[in-house]
């Protein structure tokens, strides 16, 4: 089986990881700021599994004029979200930032949540998400995947939860491809997401962090999820690397005594100019 048919094979899911309460709450944070009344037409970019858009659903009430459109490139994840949202007024459709404006146009808000990190070409992704949207409309993301995220002091526990799952690895004769670090995999500051924003022909967002408290069992789920093995240990088959993670986990928390672990969330909001 390829490593594509077993993302899609829907066993390495995000689901697992959006049980936890602390990531309703930093996705929650962002849909309250940019979620109202006013706003009719909006894009759940990179919905996946559909934890987002019943955030937003939650917050949009009873408005019945509402449209929420989710879209991702994952087949899986859609069946997932379809499975998990009922609303007469929600549609899931296969797509990608890539190319959202031609899916969607005279968006009122765009949410990309726990997603840009994956995307190569961000200034690309950006102008398009600016171009799907109306004047004055609202472009929201948020990620823990940049250079910002760790809490200091924690650096350390999460490279030796890697170093230790390589190790892993290596002690059933695998190893990672190096060649297949992909730029997505870059971590941005807070000021370089700032600034492709503005370039993209947005006004300056607000940025905010979030820290919140992950739990081992969170850690773990995330370690199960296909787009964070990809990323963590590149070429890596996908049942390999999270039992890989899973070891290299245990071993990190035992080396460092550490259990559960604060980390930063992003929180971007910027307004079409
Ligand atoms: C970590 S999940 C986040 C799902 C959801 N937004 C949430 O926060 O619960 C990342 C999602 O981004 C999707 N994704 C990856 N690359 C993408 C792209 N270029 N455009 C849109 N979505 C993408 C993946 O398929 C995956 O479902």
């Amino acid at each position: 089986m390829s490593v594509h048919e077993m993302v899609d094979d829907g066993r390495f899911s995000f689901e697992a990881f959006t049980r936890h309460p602390f990531f309703t709450e930093v996705n929650r944070w962002i849909v309250e700021r940019v979620i109202c009344p006013g706003r009719r037409k909006i894009v759940d970019l990179g919905c996946g599994p559909g934890a987002v858009t019943k955030l937003i659903l939650e917050r949009l009430g009873d408005a019945r004029n509402a449209e929420v459109i989710g879209i991702d490139p994952s087949p899986s994840a859609l069946d997932k979200a379809r499975a998990a949202v009922h609303s007469k007024v929600v549609e899931f459709i296969e797509g990608s930032a890539e190319w959202v404006s031609r899916l969607v146009s005279s968006a009122d808000a765009v949410v990309f949540l726990n997603a840009i990190h994956l995307v190569p070409d961000k200034a690309q992704v950006i102008a398009e998400i600016r171009k799907t949207l109306k004047k004055d409309g609202v472009f929201a993301f948020n990620t823990t995947f940049f250079n910002g995220a760790y809490v200091e002091g924690t650096g350390a526990f999460w490279r030796r939860w890697i170093v230790r799952a390589v190790q892993a690895l290596r002690e059933r004769g695998l190893d990672i491809q190096h060649s297949e670090h992909a730029v997505a995999r870059q971590f941005l500051t807070p000021q370089e997401y700032s600034e492709l924003c503005v370039q993209a022909g947005f006004a300056p967002p607000s940025v905010d962090l979030v820290r919140i408290e992950m739990p081992p069992e969170s850690i773990r789920d995330i370690g199960r999820f296909s787009l964070f093995i990809e990323g963590a240990l590149p070429g890596v088959p996908l049942e390999e690397g999270s039992k890989a993670l899973e070891k290299g986990l245990e071993r990190a928390m035992d080396e460092t005594g550490v259990s559960s672990v604060p980390r930063n969330w992003l929180e971007c909001v910027a307004t079409a100019a």
